[in-house]
């Protein structure tokens, strides 16, 4: 088994080892996936994944630290990061009271939070607060009602200066990892050597310290639209599908069960 990491080997990690992220929103997953990955993310994501929702605003605290339970409960050996819901993190207390939340209800290494910038302050008081923080830049899925959609950045200067300010400013604020997602490949890599800490890509390419994916997108889970920053490892949705087709099959064949699954 793997051993398991400390902030200390993720920031060392940087130009040493790429960093294997992936996210998990059950014990379950998380420990089929602790095998291989270095993080556990339980993103606000599964709100759409597991939640079926359009969007990951709707998440509520109460529900991130249920499932943040739950991975913590499957993947005991991996590093564990929490996403701080939409509106939790508005201003310093509130993001204090509710990160300290997540870490006394919860045995979560970190919590991840969106924005630059505008958020070092809150990175600031969290982390001196004794509280560790992975940032997430570029592409806010938080910000897609507000934005409109979601939209790909670097695409311009002004964009790419803000990005790497971005970045350094929640380094300058005491983060020790990033998430940069839905940024040109490119300014991607700028970002990259711009900071000491690791840089975790989505949708931002090859040179970064690290790729993060949602498990249910690179398991082939979900069937409905796949991003172009995907790669399904798995037919998940046609192999799930199949296998419940034999069952269904076989009840109504009468062929199960058998004598072997019979008391
Ligand atoms: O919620 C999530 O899964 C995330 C990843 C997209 C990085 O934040």
């Amino acid at each position: 088994m793997n051993k398991k990491l400390t902030i200390t080997s993720i920031k060392n990690a940087k130009g040493v080892k790429p960093l294997v992220m992936i996210t998990a929103y059950d014990a379950l997953f998380a420990k089929l996936l602790q095998e291989s990955a270095d993080m556990i993310l339980v993103g606000d994501s599964l709100n759409m994944s597991f939640g079926g929702k359009n969007d990951t605003l709707s998440i509520t605290l109460d529900q991130m630290i249920y499932h943040t339970n739950a991975v913590c409960n499957g993947a005991r050996n991996s590093f564990v990061v929490c996403d701080m819901p939409f509106g939790t993190y508005t201003n310093k207390e509130d993001a204090l009271r509710n990160a300290v939340r997540v870490f006394q209800e919860t045995p979560a290494d970190c919590v991840k939070i969106e924005g630059g910038e505008d958020k070092a302050e809150i990175v600031q008081h969290l982390t001196s607060n004794g509280i560790a923080v992975c940032g997430h830049i570029g592409l806010l899925p938080q910000a897609y009602r507000s934005e409109g959609g979601y939209k790909v950045k670097g695409k311009n200067e002004a964009e790419t200066v803000q990005l790497i300010k971005d970045a350094q400013a929640i380094e300058s604020a005491g983060a020790f990892c990033m998430v940069v997602e839905g940024v040109k490949a490119d300014i991607a890599a700028e970002i990259t050597k711009s900071v000491e800490i690791p840089v975790i890509g989505i949708g931002a390419g090859a040179d970064v310290d690290g790729q993060v994916l949602v498990f249910s997108d690179m398991l082939g889970f979900y069937e409905a639209f796949t991003p172009k920053f995907v790669k399904k490892y798995l037919d998940g949705a046609k192999l799930v599908k199949e296998a419940a087709k034999s069952y269904a099959d076989e009840v109504m064949g009468k062929e199960f069960p058998k004598e072997e699954h019979t008391y």
